[in-house]
């Protein structure tokens, strides 16, 4: 089996790639040229391109660019397509609306029309999964299931909802093999450092490192539902194994705050005395808020047989862990 991620040196497609090498594949990743190296979470896994079982293939490419990503859909013939590549920030995405529709929105629809026009030329069928959000549910209240209204409340949101229309409309219309997995919250020691809770345990990282004083964070009050990243990337394959392409809502069925996750993490690191730290800015509200996100994964559950196994509290110890032993390595 070949498959091929978009978003491979993202925190997703990095565990996707160790996870599919496992299962034999030969696993093909598109990366963005970059003026200093992009590829720190698949760097433990990269090969040679002498070596003798040459599996693990990197390409030059954006999500922007047809003519490449079409280009590499006909060279390397895969069999599955994860598309993970985004602007995938959500604050961010106010600050650069069009780039995020035009990578996180249209990208998804480059990446389905060469696949199409790849199945008509070639008679070869290509499995492709979308990474949907639980953005795209906004302001719905919880619990959200595959049924639930969106109502994006964001640049990305609403980008992602475009893809996610795209997606089903090439299934229907052409009777591709294209499924939305819509993901929620899910974090790990690979998360980006930006986004709230792996600025959380860096931060307490720092400080307990005598680093940083104070960490500035925004709406302490929002609710997500946080799963471990490492464990989705099986529920994303699993989807493409199924006899009947369907779209799947995954995460932990949990709902926390991002205050519950601040006083868990800083009880966790020996530090209780948590608001000695914390500072509330401003520039890290956004113009409009998703207020309470929690999945209900009942079809997960009886069609994929998926469960997230890491809940709330051990999530917060392997990041907080993972960055305490983290920044000791790198002092
Ligand atoms: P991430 O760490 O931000 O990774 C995003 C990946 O997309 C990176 O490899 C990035 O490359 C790549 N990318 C960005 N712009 C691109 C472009 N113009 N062309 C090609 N590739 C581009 O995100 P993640 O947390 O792994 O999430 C994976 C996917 O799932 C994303 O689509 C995200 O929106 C979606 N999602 C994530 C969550 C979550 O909680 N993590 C939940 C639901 C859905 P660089 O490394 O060069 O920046
Ligand atoms: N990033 C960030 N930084 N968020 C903060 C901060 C801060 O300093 N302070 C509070 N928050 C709040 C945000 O307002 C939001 O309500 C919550 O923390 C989570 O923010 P993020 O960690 O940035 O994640 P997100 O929920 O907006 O988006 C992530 O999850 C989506 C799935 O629901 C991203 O991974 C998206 O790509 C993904 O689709």
């Amino acid at each position: 089996m070949r498959a091929l991620i978009f978003g491979i040196t993202g925190q997703d497609g990095s565990y996707l790639a160790e996870f599919l090498l496992q299962k034999g594949y030969e696993v093909h990743g598109v990366m963005r040229r970059a003026s200093t190296f992009n590829t720190s979470r698949v760097d433990h896994i990269y090969q040679d391109p002498h070596a003798d079982k040459y599996v693990f293939k990197l390409h030059y490419g954006d999500l922007s660019d047809s003519s490449t990503l079409r280009k590499l859909i006909y060279q390397i013939q895969p069999d599955e397509i994860y598309n993970l590549g985004a602007q995938s920030h959500v604050r961010v995405s106010f600050d650069i609306p069009e780039y995020t529709a035009n990578i996180t929105g249209l990208g998804a629809l480059r990446v389905l029309e060469a696949v199409k026009d790849y199945q008509e030329d070639t008679d070869r069928k290509i499995k492709f999964y979308q990474a949907s959000s639980s953005e795209m549910f906004g302001a719905t209240p919880p619990p959200q299931n595959e049924n639930s209204v969106f109502y994006p409340r964001s640049p990305y949101g609403a980008s992602k909802a475009f893809a996610y229309y795209m997606t089903r409309n090439y299934r229907e219309a052409y009777g591709m093999f294209a499924v939305n997995g819509i993901l929620f919250n899910h974090e790990s020691p690979r998360r980006g450092e930006t986004f709230v809770t792996r600025k959380i345990t860096r931060g307490i990282a720092r400080i307990k490192a005598g680093l940083d004083k104070k960490l500035y964070l925004g709406n302490l009050e929002a609710r997500r539902d946080w799963g471990y990243a490492k464990e989705y990337v099986e529920a994303m394959w699993l989807m493409l194994q199924q006899p009947v392409a369907e779209d799947y809502v995954i995460g932990t069925g949990e709902s926390h705050s991002v205050k519950e996750f601040l006083v868990a993490a800083f009880q966790y690191a020996g530090l209780p005395d948590w608001e000695k730290y914390v500072e509330i800015d401003q520039r890290y509200y956004r113009p409009t808020e998703v207020e309470n996100l929690i999945a209900d994964t009942t079809k997960a559950k009886n069609k994929l047989g998926w469960t997230a196994s890491t809940k709330f509290e051990d999530l917060v110890k392997i990041m907080v862990d993972a960055d305490i032993k983290l920044l000791g390595s790198e002092k």
